[in-house]
């Protein structure tokens, strides 16, 4: 048990709450959610009306810059981004020198913190100098990151880089830069590309999450924006985070290698025997996930678009669905199918390798994790993050030497 009164510090007494439920850790203007009510909006725009009327890139450029991109301004940034999608040859050695079966994720969050060594220049560790430039870093960091991962699944699969088009949007260009062959140029539908979009656009932000208060966090220190969000692709990487949507995929897989129709599944899960179905429920959203709602629509056009018919896996994903909006055990404890429900579903259906989930969802992150960066960077009085702990550890003891250690 912990000594309440070692709770006091020399500078007063200490807040303790373990994984900072319930600790607002900064100021923010970027992300607004209501989970009760299941609201999502970012700079105060409703994420229903951004996933109508927007496009992943406007609506990056709206979580950074604070507003949408008047007709110059989005000019400007789709030339950025178009001008910063190659990656220099140094770069591309870089990613190839890993092993063949490296994960993504681990050649990801190197390749982002070496972007830092290759632009010196935006990345000096001075927050003043990297704000002066940091039109240019947030465009490298976006445009590079999409580079980077499909480089890295073209290394994994023992196949050559493929060039960024210039006059390709940035969805189209990431499934060319992914799948296509020499003398067989990858064109996605319009229901693919626009499946994509929305599952970045859904990603763009989410306010202080594990990867987030990271960012900032190492942010808090000085350091500059490639190795703060570096360092968010790092806490992403863990399963409690970024993990679930190819939970769902790896779920779906073990159900019917068990022969079971789902049926055999969620009873197990109902009578807390089994394993929970993933892709359902949510700590924050206590209502429909908003995403879900939006990206379910859309993975249902895409699917159609592909013409997929006869896939076991998704005759259990409707399966579990169905019995999770309509169950008592799911609809009291509102259990509703989560954003990563549906995107599992759809990356698969693209043809993105389960190792690359989580690399998605950098992607889609990336401007997030640019805003929350600069949002930093940008306060003048900004403090070191710099949490305090209960110590519960041993109290004053004398050496031991070896000798003496039985
Ligand atoms: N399947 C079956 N039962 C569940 C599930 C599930 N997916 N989720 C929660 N429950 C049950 C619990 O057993 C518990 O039942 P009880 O009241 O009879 O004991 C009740 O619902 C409440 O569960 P909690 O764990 O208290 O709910 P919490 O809000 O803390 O959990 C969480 C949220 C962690 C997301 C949970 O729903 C879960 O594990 N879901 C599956 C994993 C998943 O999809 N994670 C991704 C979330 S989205 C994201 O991170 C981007």
């Amino acid at each position: 048990a912990v000594d309440i009164s070692r709770l006091r510090s020399d500078t007063g007494y200490i807040t303790f709450d373990e994984g900072y439920g319930n600790t607002g850790s900064c100021l923010s203007d970027i992300t607004y959610i209501d989970g009760e009510a299941g609201i999502l909006r970012y700079r105060g725009y409703p994420i229903e009306q951004l996933a109508e009327h927007s496009g992943f890139v406007e609506t990056a450029y709206l979580v950074i810059h604070g507003e949408l991109p008047k007709p110059r301004e989005r000019m400007t940034f789709a030339r950025l981004l178009s001008e910063n999608a190659p990656i220099r040859q140094g770069m591309l050695r870089f990613i190839e020198n890993f092993p063949r079966d490296a994960h993504p994720m681990a050649v990801l969050s190197a390749s982002m913190n070496a972007l830092g060594a290759y632009y010196p220049h935006l990345a000096s560790n001075n927050h003043q100098n990297d704000l002066e430039h940091f039109d240019e870093a947030a465009a490298v960091a976006i445009s590079k990151v999409r580079t980077i991962a499909a480089h890295t699944y073209r290394v994994n699969n023992g196949k050559p880089f493929n060039y960024p088009r210039p006059n390709f949007g940035y969805c189209e260009n990431f499934l060319h830069l992914m799948f296509s062959e020499p003398y067989n140029e990858y064109i996605s539908t319009a229901e693919v590309a626009q499946a994509l979009n929305l599952f970045l656009l859904l990603h763009a932000d989410h306010e202080q999450n594990c990867s987030t208060s990271t960012v900032k966090m190492v942010a808090s220190a000085g350091a500059n924006l490639f190795a703060s969000v570096s360092a968010g692709v790092n806490a992403l990487w863990g399963p409690l985070h970024g993990g679930a949507n190819a939970a769902v995929i790896e779920m779906l897989q073990k159900i019917h290698n068990d022969g079971d129709d789902g049926t055999r599944f969620i009873a197990a899960a109902k009578d807390g025997k089994g394993d929970r179905l993933m892709g359902f429920g949510h700590r924050v959203y206590k209502n429909y996930d908003p995403r879900a709602k939006i990206i379910k629509a859309s993975f249902y056009r895409a699917l159609d678009s592909l013409n997929i018919k006869n896939d076991p896996l998704l005759d259990i994903a409707m399966k579990l669905e169905e019995v999770a909006l309509h169950d008592d055990y799911f609809v009291s404890r509102k259990l509703y199918p989560n954003v990563d429900f549906y995107s599992g579903l759809i990356m698969r259906a693209i043809g993105i390798p389960v190792n690359m989930f989580t690399v998605m969802f950098a992607i889609g992150r990336m401007p997030g994790w640019i805003a929350q960066w600069r949002e930093i960077a940008q306060n003048p009085k900004m403090k070191i993050a710099r949490p305090r702990q209960i110590y519960t550890g041993p109290q004053i003891r004398d050496y031991v030497p070896m000798e003496k250690r039985a």
